[in-house]
């Protein structure tokens, strides 16, 4: 992702009500931290939030948490949050560290145009790869449930792939989202690639418990 400075941010960081500088202080407190038993959708590799804050916009009976590593980026989504906006935080950190974040408490898991990593030896970056997988398992709180979306043809089989060798069922798969007229609530990314004329490639995905 091109990363342009943002020259407030540090002020921005600091003075969000939605921002949770790190996510392991909630680890297994989630619900009371959004004070309600609702469902809890992650999605992880947020960028600058628009799927994310309009998902919660429309679902106001679900709370939704983002990550996102870069500061810039992180900024970039805290100042379009609505002020009155309550099931929403962001996550300033690394995925890496999700296990340390959740304890059983996610519902969904969103990875949408995550870095694909094309470099065979690079593949364990990949936010679908078996190591990630296995980290997701101990976040979920009932069956497994991923959703992917993505321009990236390479990574979009490689995701299926091993999404299936850990047990995944393909619940849904398109290889033309809008080609199918599928309904989508488009991320920046998705927008850019759709505007260029590429296909987005979509997938749920779910594994009982
Ligand atoms: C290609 S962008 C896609 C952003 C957004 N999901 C979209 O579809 O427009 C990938 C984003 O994931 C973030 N990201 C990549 N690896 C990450 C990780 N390990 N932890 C947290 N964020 C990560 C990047 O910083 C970047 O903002």
């Amino acid at each position: 992702m091109r990363l342009r400075n943002v020259s407030n941010k540090e002020e921005i960081l600091k003075s969000s009500p939605f921002l949770i500088p790190d996510g392991k202080v909630y680890y297994g407190k989630w619900n009371p931290l959004f004070k309600n038993k609702n469902p809890i959708h992650l999605e992880i590799g947020m960028g600058k939030g628009n799927f994310l804050i309009e998902m919660a916009k429309r679902n106001p009976n679900i709370n939704f948490v983002g990550i996102e590593k870069y500061d810039s980026v992180v900024a970039r989504a805290l100042v379009k949050i609505p002020e009155d906006l309550t099931n929403l935080y962001v996550i300033r950190g690394n995925a890496n560290e999700i296990e340390k974040m959740f304890k059983h408490e996610i519902d969904v898991i969103y990875l949408n145009f995550s870095d694909p990593w094309p470099k065979a030896r690079h593949s364990l970056r990949r936010l679908t790869s078996p190591l990630f997988l296995d980290k997701y398992d101990s976040l979920f709180k009932g069956d497994y449930h991923i959703y992917q979306k993505t321009d990236n043809r390479d990574f979009f089989c490689y995701s299926l792939l091993s999404l299936s060798s850990k047990g995944y069922i393909l619940k849904d798969i398109s290889l033309d989202l809008y080609g199918e007229n599928r309904e989508s609530v488009p991320t920046e990314f998705e927008v850019k690639f759709h505007d260029l004329g590429l296909p987005i490639y979509y997938v749920e995905a779910i594994k009982e418990k």
